[in-house]
């Protein structure tokens, strides 16, 4: 058996390992993939701070992580068209191929889905083996790194884009990794102003390098006098919930014009109490978003990579896979973008 180096969630407590364990075999369905770059999600803090959520959700030990690139090792033997060196990504999410979302195309929608990193082993690891049905093929001219966020990336792009937002004014809240990312694709896909929010002033500074119309630090302005100050006086047209902040959400919906849309990826507390008559009075449309379209978001975030979609600034950090504690850290410290884990060596 081969072996390989990854990172571990070994036992139900806070913190992580790097430790030898045993290569996966690629079942007859199965791509392994010798990983090169992978990014570490507000999701993998979680199971690293082993918070409340985590503990209900993930059972050790487990290889976390989801988002990565990687090159072909080897192919079972059901898998044809990809080749050992191909550079790929993919989709986290398994999904049952049964139910009746996944027999009619709409697999984001699975009713049974499974998720790397979370129920079943992870990419942060020398190898990780996925179906071959998961397997997103790269464009070479892409910089690894970009190509190792596509999984929030898909996020940030299947939220956008469920509305239409050419000619629209967009309020989103929480300018984390995802809410810039989403913002620099609302402006490559020629929304009119772009407004953001956050409390962090770091993560506002890094919004700001996406030509974003406005930043707003949610704890010092009013949403409606930055709104005033640009012109605009019935409301967003668009609203994309991506701080999981329930005052965020809320100042959302008081922000928003009558028949506005919004659509929801923050992970919203359990205690979120929003007004309904907002949402019933003014005529509002609310979506939830889950995962990434497959494989719809990865072929738009794809092509808009390659039209000039640049989100090189949402990444911050740089670290060697056994200096992961170090990039786990600067999540950690709010002072970061997206955090890249080298394993090529
Ligand atoms: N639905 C899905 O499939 C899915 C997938 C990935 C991530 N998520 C969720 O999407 C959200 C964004 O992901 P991320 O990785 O960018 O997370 P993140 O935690 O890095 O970013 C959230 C940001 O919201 C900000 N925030 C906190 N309070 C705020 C307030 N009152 N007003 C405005 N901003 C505020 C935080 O300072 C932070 O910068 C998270 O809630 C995450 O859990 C959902
Ligand atoms: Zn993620
Ligand atoms: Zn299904």
């Amino acid at each position: 058996m081969k072996k390989m180096q990854a990172i571990i969630k070994k036992e139900p407590t806070p913190g992580l390992r790097l430790e030898e364990v045993e290569a996966p075999e690629p079942g007859i369905n199965d791509v392994l993939i010798k990983i090169k770059k992978t990014s570490i999600c507000g999701t993998d803090v979680h199971i690293y701070n082993w918070d409340d959520w985590a503990k209900r959700t993930i059972k050790t030990p487990i290889i976390i992580g989801h988002e990565f690139v990687g090159t072909i090792e080897d192919v079972g033997s059901n898998v044809n068209g990809f080749n050992k060196g191909d550079l790929v990504s993919g989709e986290g999410h398994l999904v049952c191929g049964r139910c009746r979302n996944c027999l009619a195309g709409r697999r984001h929608l699975c009713m049974r889905p499974h998720a790397i990193g979370l129920d079943r082993e992870g990419c942060f690891a020398e190898y990780l083996s996925i179906p071959v049905t998961n397997v997103w093929y790269c464009d070479k001219n892409i910089p690894e790194e970009i190509i190792s966020c596509f999984d929030p990336l898909g996020n940030a792009a299947h939220t956008v884009l469920s509305f239409d937002i050419l000619g629209e004014d967009v309020l989103i809240t929480g300018a984390g990794p995802i809410g810039i990312m989403a913002a620099a694709i609302c402006k490559h896909a020629g929304a009119r102003h772009v407004v953001i929010t956050d409390v962090n002033p770091y993560r506002l500074e890094l919004a700001e390098k996406t030509g974003v119309t406005a930043t707003v630090n949610a704890s010092k302005e009013k949403i409606e006098n930055v709104a005033g100050k640009l012109g605009m006086k019935e409301g967003f047209d668009v609203g994309l919930e991506m701080s999981g902040n329930a005052d965020a959400f809320r100042e959302m919906l008081a922000a928003m014009c009558h028949g506005g849309k919004i659509a929801i990826l923050g992970i919203q507390e359990r205690s979120s109490e929003i007004n309904w008559n907002d949402v019933v009075f003014n005529g509002l449309t609310i979506k939830g978003i889950y995962g990434r379209e497959m494989y719809e978001t990865w072929y738009k975030i794809t092509s808009m990579i390659q039209t000039g979609l640049d989100i090189s600034s949402v990444i911050t950090h740089h670290f060697s896979f056994d200096r992961f504690e170090e990039g786990f850290e600067a999540m950690r410290s709010g002072k970061s973008g997206k955090v890249i884990l080298d394993w090529s060596n």
